[in-house]
């Protein structure tokens, strides 16, 4: 059944509180908007994966901010009731003001009710100056793939107790600094449960386990469409329900009711 009364972040807030878990897809235009929504996503994440699945990049880094506003635009033009996340692409958040006006950008052209900035203490400083001009903002922690050339490729995160306690200090110094949402990508389904319940605000994982607040994935992945060799945390839905609309109600049903992601799915 689907709904036109907007989700706030209040919305997703009470659903933590609540304990029912929160159905998220990357989104990057109109078309598979409406099918999402109709389908019962709470979440979009206008995510700057849009340059690998929609633009043929081998990895997020090239995104610019034209390519963002232009997806997250097309997202807004149609999206009744989904909360919409816009990330700011790679090298659009390096001091505060070049932070606030992207962010600003994102907002006003792109429709966006929140942005995501990729980072932990060390982006605190910028979610201050975006939450304090009243743009809400949502973190991102553990594999962090605007960093992927650091990293030698898409690796695990979090795994020994050192690297788990820094990406939980990553949370908490986000949440501290006024940060109203955090994805959680690619760590430790334990780890990702003991920061689900250290923070208060909601958690959204990829390839984090069953514990988090809610779940995302990159829709191309979900649909079977992305090429190549994927992580084990992605479950083709299209290959057990046979049309896109059905895949997309199949997956908020299996997040809705705990039984995506299982735990072949984790780490
Ligand atoms: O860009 C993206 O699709 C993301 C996902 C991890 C949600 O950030």
């Amino acid at each position: 059944m689907t709904s036109d009364t907007p989700i706030t972040l209040a919305t997703l807030q009470g659903m933590k509180a609540q304990g029912e878990n929160i159905a998220s897809l990357t989104t990057y235009d109109a078309g598979f908007t409406q099918v999402l929504e109709a389908a019962g996503v709470e979440l979009f994440i206008i995510g700057d994966s849009l340059g690998m699945v929609l633009m043929g990049y081998d990895s997020t880094v090239p995104v610019s901010m034209d390519d963002m506003v232009y997806h997250a635009a097309n997202v807004a033009r149609v999206g009744r009731s989904a909360y919409r996340v816009v990330d700011l692409p790679y090298h659009s958040y390096s001091d505060a003001g070049q932070a606030l006006a992207n962010a600003q950008r994102l907002v006003e052209a792109g429709g966006a009710h929140m942005v995501k900035l990729e980072g932990g203490t060390a982006m605190a400083g910028i979610v201050e100056t975006l939450t304090g001009h009243g743009i809400p903002v949502c973190g991102h922690v553990g594999l962090l793939p605007q960093s992927v050339e650091e990293y030698g490729g898409y690796k695990v995160q979090g795994r020994d107790a050192v690297a788990a306690a820094a990406i939980l200090a990553d949370a908490q110094a986000l949440e501290a600094a006024g940060a109203g949402l955090l994805v959680m990508e690619c760590i430790p389904a334990t780890l990702a449960a003991e920061i689900t319940q250290a923070v208060g605000i909601p958690t959204i994982g990829i390839g984090a386990g069953p514990d988090c607040d809610g779940q995302v994935l990159v829709l191309y992945d979900m649909l079977g469409i992305t090429q190549g060799r994927l992580p084990r945390f992605v479950k083709d839905f299209v290959a057990e329900t046979g049309s896109i609309p059905a895949a997309i109600r199949a997956y908020v049903d299996a997040v809705k009711t705990g039984r995506y992601p299982a735990p072949e799915h984790g780490y």
